[in-house]
């Protein structure tokens, strides 16, 4: 039978955060009147999250716990799921969906801590000293302007203009290096930043070359070496975007003839599973590179923004029920309830179901202030604002129609 709640009083709804999630997310919850809070530092063994789960409305978790098809099973009142992180693939996304279950996360809450990493390895490779400083680690004295360079006046070529590129271009501009980007999407310029015209351009006529893409079919190998053939004699090259998108080899070789005079890579193709185990790279072997165990975002502010960022979107979804960028769910961006009642119905995305909740409302009479639907392959969610003195016939006869996962009466 489907799963139907009214709404909780704040103090009832259980709230389950886990792997040390930062406790800026808990401070969001008390502060709105949630007091059920149970917090983990650690991922919890199977047993044990099985049995918190249980009676648990809302779950936030890191990167460590599997939320599988079959540990949803034990969780019949969960509403939500909260990934404190950016990735949410330790989530079967499909199981949640097909649970009436959102899943949230927070894919920019740490945009500005790659921007200022990407910033400071702009400054440090311009100047070579990862190369001098490493030397000097070996008692080598490298006293030398050459290959030495201000970042003023020099040339940025941003690849992929988003949320991090385009914060690297004001930061850049701040320097004085005059910015460049590529997007496949248009984009508006920030500051005095232009387009590129293409990719080659790009590569042919920039001093330092960034990466900012997402993983896709179109990025795979994207700095390849026909494209580091095409590179600026002696440029230098960062990658803090995904692993997959510079050619790891062709690099090497970059390196290795000297076409590229700098690198800063923080994502690769294969990286160690945990800080036990070891990184092995052909490019260990260069003093002018700078590599860095996938850190670009991990900062304490960037915790904290995503501790806040995650609970605000759950809270807002047990308040209202908005769905707004959740990545798994039809996205309803709601008003505020005032002197409403919200009846919350998500369904199997099958046909006729909406007019068969609509035809609940005229039958007992219920007045729609306001009706929001959006679909999905998987799910449709309906949200309808009422009169309130007719919410409890309507609400009871919504739990009867076929197709319904879940439905809230929120007011
Ligand atoms: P975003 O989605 O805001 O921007 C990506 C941009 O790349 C978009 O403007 C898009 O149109 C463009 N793009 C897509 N395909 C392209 C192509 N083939 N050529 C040129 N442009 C293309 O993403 P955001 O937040 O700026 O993140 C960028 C990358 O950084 C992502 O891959 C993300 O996973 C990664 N990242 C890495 C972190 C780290 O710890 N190193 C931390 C945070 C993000």
């Amino acid at each position: 039978m489907a799963n139907q709640t009214t709404s909780l009083a704040k103090e009832n709804i259980k709230i389950v955060l886990l792997e040390g999630i930062h406790p800026s997310a808990e401070e969001v919850f008390r502060e709105d009147g949630y007091s059920n809070i149970f917090t983990a530092p650690k991922s919890l063994p199977q047993d044990e999250l099985k049995e918190v789960l249980a009676d648990a409305n809302f779950l936030g978790i890191r990167s460590r716990t599997q939320v599988t098809k079959e540990l949803l099973s034990f969780a019949p009142k969960l509403s939500a799921i909260g990934c404190f992180c950016i990735g949410t693939n330790q989530v079967d996304l499909d199981a949640a969906t097909q649970r009436g279950i959102p899943v949230f996360n927070a894919p920019f809450a740490n945009t500005r801590s790659v921007a200022e990493l990407v910033l400071a390895e702009i400054i440090l490779l311009l100047r070579g000293v990862p190369a001098k400083s490493a030397a000097a680690h070996r008692g080598e004295w490298n006293k030398s302007a050459i290959n030495s360079f201000e970042t003023r006046g020099k040339i940025l070529g941003i690849v992929g203009y988003g949320h991090i590129g385009t914060q690297i271009g004001i930061l850049a501009e701040g320097l004085g290096m005059r910015v460049q980007f590529f997007d496949i999407e248009k984009q508006l310029s920030l500051g005095n930043a232009r387009p590129a015209g293409s990719f080659e351009k790009l590569l042919a006529t920039s001093d330092v070359v960034t990466f900012h893409v997402p993983e896709t079919e179109q990025t795979q190998n994207m700095m390849n070496q026909a494209a580091f053939e095409q590179l600026k004699e002696g440029a230098i090259v960062i990658n803090a975007s995904r692993g997959t998108v510079v050619d790891i080899d062709a690099l090497d070789s970059a390196l290795e003839s000297g076409k590229v005079n700098g690198a800063a890579i923080d994502v690769f193709p294969t990286e160690p599973k945990s800080n036990q185990e070891e990184f092995i790279s052909p490019l260990r072997r260069f003093d002018n590179t700078i590599l860095t165990p996938h850190i670009g975002g991990s900062t304490k502010e960037a915790q904290v923004n995503i501790g806040i960022e995650v609970s605000e979107k759950l809270v807002k979804y047990s308040n209202n029920g908005t769905t707004l960028s959740s990545v798994n769910f039809p996205e309803v961006g709601l008003p505020e309830l005032i002197k409403k009642h919200r009846i919350c119905h998500i369904h199997h995305n099958e046909p006729g179901i909406l007019a068969k909740i609509n035809d609940v409302f005229s039958a007992t009479g219920v007045n729609i202030s306001a009706q929001y639907l959006q679909t999905n392959q998987l799910v449709g969610y309906v949200v309808t604002d009422i009169d309130h003195k007719s919410s409890d016939s309507a609400f009871g006869s919504l739990r009867k129609i076929e197709g319904t996962i879940k439905s809230r009466l929120l007011y």
